[in-house]
């Protein structure tokens, strides 16, 4: 668990709400995607320049394979045009980039988009940027624990350190199947924002409140 104040902190963030931003303004539901591929860009930004130590987006959950045909489909496409333009970038920034989840159900063009950009950012130390793809944290658990590991064991197969700042926008309250085991003493931030209209002040001014979070582990605290 992390105790140090230098401590970088790994921050999750579930973006919800691009599709009711797109109702909003009489546009189809699928418009806000490429809308929220923006604010990615900008939430990247915002986290080098914070000192975020890992940044993982939900941006596409097992249960998004039951919306329609060609919503899936745009949002393939978009994840693959995010890693093809982005990585170049993100790794001359000091950017590692990986993704999580399942690829055997994936467009093998995103499946080479991610693994090229896995390899092109493999020496990042900048920010881990961590994008979770056809990810389910119950499917992730159930595969890790197959064989009864022991914790260590099981926590180096999920790959993830423990979340510290779990962020949800657009107004829901619940964790949708993301990073279970790795939130078990995240602090939460619940925004009615939805993500497209979500800004880097919002990010910075979530950070700056978990940053105040007295934190204790279950443990005791000392009084400030
Ligand atoms: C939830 O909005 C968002 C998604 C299902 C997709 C998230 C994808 C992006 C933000 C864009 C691409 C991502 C990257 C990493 C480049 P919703 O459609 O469920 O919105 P709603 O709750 O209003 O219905």
């Amino acid at each position: 668990m992390p105790t140090t104040l230098d401590h970088k902190p790994h921050v999750a963030i579930i973006m919800d709400g691009n599709g009711r931003w797109a109702e909003a303004r009489g546009l189809p539901r699928p418009a806000g995607h490429p809308v929220g591929a923006d604010t990615v860009r900008t939430i990247v930004q915002t986290a080098i320049e914070e000192g975020v130590g890992a940044l993982t987006l939900y941006a596409f959950s097992t249960y998004n394979w039951q919306r329609p045909e060609a919503e899936v489909a745009g949002l393939m496409s978009l994840l693959r045009q995010f890693l093809l333009i982005e990585a170049p970038k993100l790794h001359r920034a000091g950017v590692r980039i990986t993704v999580l989840g399942r690829r055997d159900r994936l467009p093998l063009g995103l499946v080479k988009a991610i693994g090229a950009a896995e390899r092109r950012t493999a020496g990042g130390k900048t920010l881990h940027l961590r994008v979770a793809i056809d990810y389910s944290a119950r499917d992730a658990i159930i595969a890790a624990a197959a064989d009864r590991p022991d914790a260590g064991t099981l926590v180096a197969r999920l790959g993830t350190e423990d979340v510290d700042f779990l962020i949800r926008t657009g107004g829901d309250q619940r964790l949708s199947d993301f990073l279970l085991w790795e939130c078990a003493y995240a602090e939460l931030s619940f925004t009615q924002t939805r993500w497209p209209d979500y800004t880097a002040a919002d990010f910075r001014a979530a950070l700056a409140d978990f940053r105040r979070r007295n934190r204790s582990f279950g443990g005791v605290t000392e009084a400030a």
